[in-house]
């Protein structure tokens, strides 16, 4: 293959287990869930099968587990084993090792049984008290990408790893797992007919499919159902769970476009293998915007805008059951599979369901912002490595430090830019329908990605498409940093990628017609301006951020406009969570590039106040955990007011997801 040199798999850096010598086929779960201890805790059957000769232990990945025993099933007995843990690594955890009373042969089998609990201080999970919900219940999730899965079970905690599983879960509120419900029926009275938060109850769930421990998810709560209308000819079944205050909203944000969307990717890329597509509406300080967990993505609640206009959010996490899901990376290196694919594939189809080229151009383009920023801060940071899409990590180094845009848009683009390469998305899509036959249910590295390229088009086009892939620069895409981009260009723009990608502008363009406005405002008196709060109607939610992104390209506005800009189209204020950020940044843009050098202003210091207000909820009671909206304003809060930055999150730490308390703490400490 012309010009990759291929590296043999160096194997799962974050990953303590002995995953190459024996891994687990199925997890049998079992768990009460104690409301007042904070855990969770049962045991875990691992059925793990041989993958050479000789193997003598079975190694887990454990962190913060507090384990009880752990047994091997020997002619249908369980019989104790003295297992050993490791020391423990910050972010690794501890090797859990069990000892095998006889070495097995490659393909034979052992069930292994740990008993333990989790810690109150989970990193995977988060317990929300009842000041913490809408219906003022408790409530618990989980969040186990990309390596947390640890801190709830024993597993071999590497997305190599797949595995089947079956779990029974006794609480008193509803739980709702990654898998498809045995019992009690999702649909009909809540909690089987029990009080909720009083009655204990026993869930019991399956999940045929294998999946990666990443995937396993659990979230207990006063959760309640409703079904979407499902395309005829469908078999699947999909809906909304959510607290019953926000399920009418819930229902209405997502009901049309979900099923729709499902149907349309199938027609693409070829069967739904999950069988239920559900949403989970979760509480506000989840730290995603969705996670793709299987039968169950998690949503943030900032999507119910009451307009529909970031469902996208759903399009994307429901494209991660085929790629992610289906085909899943073999570990963090590989990552870019999951999400630049995904990328990728949901915004193609904005293509095939708009028929014209203008929405993927404008989803394209509107991603390379916070491409230049995570590279910039990376840059800033001293770590340009994370700039490269295929990043060799060290033993045990946190792939949630790397985590960002890289791997969702240089990935997308390089798809992208295959697609152009190989003649467009018509001819591209037999590709991907091929490459998702090949490779769904297995864990690839970007060489088996790429083998399986070359293969399929020398198969379909011969030596002339081969040469069409040679031409490629791959070691430009997969290992390039932007100083690498930048060396020979002579524009002011900084290249993000390895050539200069092309996209179509139409919607942009209109969004930048009104920026154009603003910018040229700058000079006129405040009473002379004449914008109307019509300006902003006939752009889209996407289109009012492209605006608002436009405006931070250019100078600083000053206060007396971006205060009227605010006002007028009511940014300061908006339920749209994407539109209001983009406005604070706008807003203390002058400020936080001035701050090392001149006192902010008056307006700036409010401004910063307001900002930092919103997300800890102080408006309405509902915090924005999303990190994707938390993080930039501690960011710029600190930049323009470092003091007040760092006083409002001790105030409100306790109440962010661990994750995210854990990277706004970096954040607030970095330079
Ligand atoms: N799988 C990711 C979320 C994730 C990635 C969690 C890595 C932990 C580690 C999910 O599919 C995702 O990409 N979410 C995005 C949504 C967006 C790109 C539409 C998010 O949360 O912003
Ligand atoms: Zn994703």
């Amino acid at each position: 293959m012309g010009s990759t040199q291929s590296n043999p798999d160096t194997g799962d850096m974050c990953t303590q287990s002995n995953y190459r010598d024996i891994a687990t086929t199925h997890l049998s779960i079992v768990w009460n869930i104690d409301w007042h201890q904070r855990v969770l805790h049962g045991s875990v059957t691992h059925t793990l099968e041989a993958k050479k000769d000789g193997v003598k232990e079975v190694v887990l990945d454990a962190a913060n587990l507090e384990i009880a025993s752990a047994a091997v099933l020997v002619d249908k007995h369980q019989v104790p084993a003295q297992f050993t843990l490791g020391t423990e690594h910050p972010v690794m955890g501890r090797a859990l090792s069990v000892p095998l009373p006889s070495a097995l042969k490659t393909g034979e089998t052992v069930e292994v049984t740990v008993a333990y609990k989790t810690h109150p201080d989970c990193m995977a999970l988060q317990w929300l008290d009842e000041a913490q919900t809408s219906s003022g219940k408790m409530a618990l999730f989980s969040q186990c990408q990309p390596i947390y899965a640890r801190y709830l079970a024993p597993v071999q905690d590497s997305p190599s790893v797949k595995l089947t599983y079956e779990a029974k879960i006794a609480s008193v509120l509803p739980v709702l797992m990654s898998a498809i419900r045995q019992s009690p029926p999702s649909e009909g009275p809540p909690h089987d007919g029990k009080e909720i938060g009083k009655d204990m109850v026993t869930y019991t769930y399956s999940q045929p499919v294998p999946i990666p421990s990443y995937l396993i998810a659990i979230a207990s709560g006063n959760f309640h159902y409703r079904a979407f209308n499902v395309p005829e000819g469908k078999t699947w079944k999909t809906g909304v769970w959510a607290e019953p205050e926000l399920l009418e909203r819930a229902h209405w944000e997502f009901s049309e476009d979900t099923p729709r969307f499902l149907a349309k990717e199938e027609e693409i890329v070829g069967e739904y293998r999950f069988k239920v597509y559900d949403i989970l509406v979760m509480p506000p300080s989840f730290p995603y915007g969705g996670m793709e967990n299987p039968c169950l993505t998690f949503a943030t609640p900032t999507l119910l805008t009451g307009d529909r206009s970031l469902v996208d959010v759903i399009v994307h996490e429901l494209t991660h059951s085929w790629f992610g899901n289906g085909i899943t990376h073999a570990h963090a290196e590989h990552f870019w599979l999951n999400e630049g694919w995904t990328t990728y594939m949901e915004r193609t189809l904005q293509l095939k369901l708009h028929g014209s080229e203008a929405y993927r151009g404008f989803a394209f383009k509107g991603g390379l912002k916070g491409l230049k920023e995570d590279c910039d801060l990376y840059a800033k940071r001293g770590n340009t490595r994370y700039q490269q899409l295929q990043i060799l990590y060290e033993k045990g180094e946190n792939p949630d430090d790397a985590y960002g845009q890289v791997p969702y848009e240089k990935g997308s683009n390089l798809i992208l830019h295959l697609e152009g390469v190989l003649g467009g998305p018509e001819a591209f899509e037999p590709y991907v329908r091929d490459y998702v036959k090949t490779y769904t249910g297995k864990s690839i590295t970007t060489e088996e990605w790429q083998a399986h390229l070359y293969g399929y088009w020398s198969k379909n086009g011969g030596a002339e498409m081969t040469k069409k892939l040679d031409s490629i620069d791959w070691k430009g895409w997969l290992k390039g940093e932007i100083a690498d981009y930048n060396k020979n260009s002579n524009s002011k723009e900084t290249q993000l990628f390895p050539v200069q990608m092309q996209y179509d502008e139409t919607l942009l363009l209109e969004a930048k017609a009104l920026g154009d406005r603003w910018d040229q405002s700058r000079s006129l008196d405040i009473e002379k301006l004449d914008f109307k709060t019509a300006d902003i109607d006939t752009l889209t939610s996407t289109q009012r951020t492209a605006f608002l992104e436009y405006l931070l390209t250019k100078d600083p506005l000053p206060d007396t406009h971006t205060k009227h800009l605010g006002e007028l189209y009511g940014l300061s204020t908006t339920l749209n969570a994407e539109n209001r950020l983009v406005f604070y940044q706008v807003a203390l843009l002058g400020a936080s590039s001035t701050a090392q050098t001149q006192q902010p202003s008056a307006y700036a210091q409010q401004t910063a106040r307001h900002a930092l207000d919103w997300i800890v909820g102080k408006e309405n009671g509902v915090l924005v955990g999303r990190m994707k909206f938390c993080r930039p304003i501690f960011r710029r809060a600190k930049a323009v007011d470092p003091a007040l930055a760092r006083e409002v999150f001790d105030r409100h730490k306790e109440q962010f997801h661990p994750i995210a308390r854990d990277l706004i703490s970096k954040d607030l400490a970095a330079p």
